[in-house]
């Protein structure tokens, strides 16, 4: 099947900037050459800024740039839609985490029955009155499943987006107080770094595939590069200590491409600003290739 890599160089869903050179770096990093070497036909389609004149520049302190973040979301939501009725891949490459928010209202308009993968070392699950920052980066996976402001919520008609039965949290590390309540009482399943240790990166993905495919039409993999341990991935807004390690984050891009049910993906949060030398970059790259079938042998 063809990928279609879809550039969101957006930050305004974040506190800092440089996230918005994310896509440019990861296609400098070599995307394109990896996408070759897999033999893997692609079309990149180049970002379209909405006009200024078309957003909303008013912002709310506990829903920051969020004209912003919506004139984003809208834009990519139809073309994300787009991209799934010519039957290709969308593969979003970010920009922060919010633009997650209109890839998955893009993706649901086809796919109803979507199963989700976030692999992150935060969970997303704010809403504008958990939220201790007010950033919208932070409200992602909420806003897909229907907590918290209807602007988002309801991006392109329904919600929720997403049913909690289909969506597994992998990596997380780092929780605010209200997020472990949304997580609580939404009943998603969220394996946290702790969970990795005991059992293994192995296990834990065999655990979140079965519950992201269960009836499901397809998987989404929504992969904030924070996930990753700081050495190995320190080019990222919000990084936490304890990651998963090189390997680990390649095993689950590893089986998640073998389970053959993964129809869209997102790469977030790769700030060169914040980088040393491209390494976040490159690494980027690497598990994009593993998540379309690059292995070792
Ligand atoms: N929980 C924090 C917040 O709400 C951090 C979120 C970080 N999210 C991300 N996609 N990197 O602001
Ligand atoms: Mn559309
Ligand atoms: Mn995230
Ligand atoms: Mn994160």
């Amino acid at each position: 099947q063809p990928v279609t890599v879809l550039p969101v160089p957006f930050h305004f869903g974040a506190s800092r900037p440089g996230a918005s050179g994310g896509p440019e770096a990861v296609l400098q990093a070599g995307l394109p050459e990896k996408l070759q070497l897999l033999n893997q036909s692609y079309s990149i389609l180049p970002w379209k800024e909405t006009a200024e004149s078309a957003i909303e520049r008013r912002t709310l302190e506990r829903l920051r740039n969020w004209g912003r973040v919506l004139a984003m979301s809208e834009a990519l939501a139809h073309s994300v839609h787009a991209a799934m009725e010519n039957e290709t891949f969308p593969l979003t490459i970010g920009g922060d985490h919010s633009i997650a928010i209109g890839t998955i209202a893009g993706i649901t308009e086809r796919i109803q029955q979507l199963g989700v993968v976030w692999i992150d070392a935060h969970a997303d699950m704010n809403t504008p009155e958990t939220s201790l920052t007010g950033n919208i980066h932070g409200m992602a996976l909420a806003a897909s499943l229907g907590l918290g402001d209807s602007r988002f919520t309801d991006l392109l008609g329904r919600s929720p987006k997403l049913q909690a039965k289909r969506v597994v949290l992998v990596g997380v590390r780092e929780l605010d107080e209200g997020e472990k309540r949304n997580i609580y009482e939404t009943g998603i399943t969220c394996f946290t770094m702790h969970d990795i240790d005991r059992i293994g990166m192995g296990r834990v993905m065999e655990k979140a595939i079965a519950i992201a495919s269960y009836g499901s039409e397809g998987v989404h993999v929504s992969f904030d590069i924070d996930s990753v341990d700081p050495g190995e991935a320190p080019g990222t807004g919000t990084p936490v200590r304890g990651g998963l390690n090189y390997r680990e984050a390649h095993l689950a891009m590893e089986m998640l491409f073998d389970c053959g049910m993964v129809t869209s993906a997102d790469i977030v949060e790769v700030n060169p600003l914040l980088d040393t030398n491209g390494r976040t970059a490159r690494l980027a790259v690497e598990l994009i290739g593993s998540l379309l079938g690059e292995r070792i042998l």
